[in-house]
């Protein structure tokens, strides 16, 4: 397929994209939910009751995305937004791999693992190294870690300015999602109803492959392969 035909494409990746580069995914086997429960490090509260042992998690999560690199794929996303205009990706992923990789334009609905904030003074810090810098803010408090739990709202804005670009394109491309976590759950439906052209590139079928247009069953690091061919 001539994917440069397309005026404004927005790719939509989640955890499947970051799978074949070492980073475990969510639900799948070998994926994190399974090994640890998210009550006691993914959520405010677990963070409230005990923020040091979530602080410790999420570097250890740093850590192991630090040992993984980008892969073809990114490497095809960035290739394709440097030569074509209008190429968005929007990610549910916090671990970077797509800005690692030379992407701009991303869109993260999950915040990002790579900063800090705190909600007492309303700030947010970048703080990208192996280890936290700074742990504590000015004010005392701890600070968390600037993505999206459970049970925590979305950013608002964030979400916005997603919806905003998938109500536009007119190639819509799912890639390594299971599709079930809202809001992003509804984005392909979004897309359809807008009048894109929706593709699924996806190594199983997921509940939503009946809504695309076109389903690859296929890994992330080949959608060169699969969106030129
Ligand atoms: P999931 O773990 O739910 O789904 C990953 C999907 O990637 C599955 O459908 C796999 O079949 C597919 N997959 C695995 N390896 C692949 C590969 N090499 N190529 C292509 N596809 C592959 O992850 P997400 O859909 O991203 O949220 O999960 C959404 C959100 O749920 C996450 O952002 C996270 C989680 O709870 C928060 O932490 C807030
Ligand atoms: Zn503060």
């Amino acid at each position: 397929m001539d994917i440069t035909k397309y005026n404004k494409i927005v790719l939509f990746t989640g955890a499947g994209m970051s799978a074949e580069s070492g980073v475990p995914t969510y639900r799948g086997s070998g994926g994190i939910w399974h090994k640890y429960n998210w009550e006691e490090y993914a959520c405010q509260d677990a963070f409230d009751r005990d923020p040091k042992k979530v602080l410790d998690f999420h570097e250890l999560r740093r850590k192991s995305v630090l040992e993984c690199k980008p892969h073809d794929g990114h490497k095809f996303i960035t290739k394709l937004q440097n030569s074509h205009d209008n190429i968005i990706v929007v990610t549910q992923n916090i671990d970077g791999m797509h800005q690692r990789a030379g992407t701009d334009n991303v869109v993260e609905l999950h915040g990002s693992l790579w900063r800090l904030r705190c909600d007492n003074c309303g700030i947010t810090n970048n703080d990208i190294g192996e280890t936290f810098v700074n742990t504590k803010c000015k004010c005392g408090n701890y600070l968390r870690p600037d993505i999206t739990w459970f049970d925590d709202m979305l950013n608002s804005n964030v979400i916005q300015q997603a919806s905003d670009v998938i109500q536009k394109c007119d190639l819509f491309i799912s890639i390594g999602t299971s599709g079930i976590v809202w809001p992003a759950a509804g984005f392909p439906q979004e897309a359809k109803s807008n009048g894109a052209f929706c593709i699924e590139i996806n190594t199983e079928r997921t509940e939503l492959s009946y809504i695309y247009d076109k389903v690859i069953i296929g890994k992330a690091g080949e959608i060169g392969e699969y969106l030129l061919k």
